[in-house]
């Protein structure tokens, strides 16, 4: 299937894969992509490189989607029958969002978010980024402003972590250790009858003194105690979200051997999940080059004295040539590297998924159009027209 299919019948697509392999560049490829077909698309972005916001005209402190301009489209040649839309998630921004929609009263959201527990839970606890940006696509899946979606994915170690998140979530904020703060500030003992079992761990945070700490806890846990039952359904739904036929997973890789590993591991244990991902994306391909042999050889036998003719007689065509030739055999053998991945990659791509290479492009894709080109790369339509004026 190719990839213009699968987004066609999808009114969300999700771009997973581990760090750095191309997610948001692939989402925001795809978004553009969907926009120019006619679809009124939204790209929620998760930390987008400042020079690829700034090309598209965004920016960081806006929390609301913001349309990309139809003048600045047309402008590099890009005709767009649809809307293209970026947001950029905001964890914290999100979170306190969350608060404010749970909470029972001015007074308890005013509570919460002011509280240093919730300031450190909100921005820095493992997880938080990911259930945020599932968070997201909740509210906006039920948003008809848009009929497609894309989503980027936060960078973790473990791409699954993005899957585990909800749940890993309400059980740090649910956890024992947590309840046990409240019983023992709800039991009214004081600090000096908490066992040594406590001391050990406030002297472990030692970011907070013991006593302003419990207090910090207690309050927190004791106003979320309120918001579980938000919180736990809110992230059943999200879950139930992300299992709907609209919902396409796309696992972004790269065909280095470390991405090869992480993407079939990923693969496999998606289906443990329930979620059969609709496509893969391999980014970053190198190209294979002719090999040094034949017609082509004999040529490279003359390279010097080819160079020499070339070049004025103060550069040094021998060593050019060796440099040359260095720099074709680190290519050669990077070509040969991929072609691995790939193969071993297709292993783990079923006949009903789609299957896209993006080669590798001399500069890092930052602008409109370069995206274009990747786009088309993903759509299989014609690179050199993509970022072509039209007319
Ligand atoms: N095919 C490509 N050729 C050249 N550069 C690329 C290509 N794809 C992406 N890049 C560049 O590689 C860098 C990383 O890409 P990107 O930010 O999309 O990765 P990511 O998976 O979102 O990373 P993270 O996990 O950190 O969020 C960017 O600077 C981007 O411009
Ligand atoms: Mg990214």
């Amino acid at each position: 299937m190719k990839l213009a299919e699968l987004t066609d019948d999808h009114r969300v697509v999700v771009c997973l894969g581990s760090g750095g392999v191309g997610k948001t560049t692939t989402s925001a490829a795809i978004a553009l992509q969907a926009a120019m077909a006619g679809r009124r698309t939204l790209c929620l972005t998760i930390d987008p490189a400042k020079r690829l916001a700034n090309s598209l005209g965004l920016s960081a402190l806006n929390h609301e989607p913001q349309r990309i301009e139809p003048a600045l489209l047309t402008q590099h040649g890009l005709q767009c029958k649809g809307e293209l839309w970026a947001m950029m998630l905001d964890m914290k921004h999100t979170f306190d969002e969350l608060v404010a929609r749970h909470a029972s009263s001015e007074a308890q959201q005013k509570r919460i978010l002011e509280n240093r527990i919730y300031q450190y839970v909100s921005t820095s606890l493992a997880g938080t980024q990911e259930y945020m940006a599932m968070e997201k696509l909740h509210a906006v899946h039920h948003d008809l402003r848009w009929d497609f979606i894309v989503l980027d994915t936060p960078p973790t170690t473990n791409a699954l972590d993005f899957l585990d998140a909800p749940q890993k979530l309400v059980g740090a904020i649910d956890s024992p250790v947590m309840r046990w703060f409240v019983d023992q500030l709800e039991g009214n003992r004081g600090i000096g009858l908490l066992g040594k079992g406590a001391a050990f761990v406030l002297k472990g945070l030692s970011r907070f003194t013991g006593v302003e700490f419990l207090h910090q806890v207690g309050g927190f846990v004791t106003d979320l105690n309120e918001l579980f039952g938000g919180f736990r359904e809110r992230a059943q739904a999200v879950y139930d979200d992300l299992r709907k036929d609209d919902v396409a997973f796309l696992i972004v890789t790269s065909p280095a051997p470390l991405s090869v590993g992480e993407a079939v591991y990923f693969s496999r244990k998606l289906d443990q999940y329930g979620i059969r991902p609709r496509g893969m994306v391999v980014n970053r391909v190198h190209p294979a080059l002719p090999e040094a042999v034949g017609e082509s050889g004999a040529l490279e036998q003359g390279l010097e004295a080819s160079l020499a003719q070339l070049l004025e007689s103060s550069v040094d065509a021998e060593a050019l040539a060796a440099k040359l030739r260095r720099a074709a055999e680190a290519g050669r053998a990077m070509a040969e590297r991929d072609r691995e991945g790939l193969r071993r990659l297709r292993e783990h791509v079923a006949a009903s998924m789609s299957y896209t290479e993006i080669p590798a492009f001399a500069r890092d894709v930052h602008d409109l159009q370069a995206l274009a080109i990747v786009g088309a790369h993903l759509t299989g339509a014609e690179p050199e027209r993509a970022g072509a004026a039209q007319s």
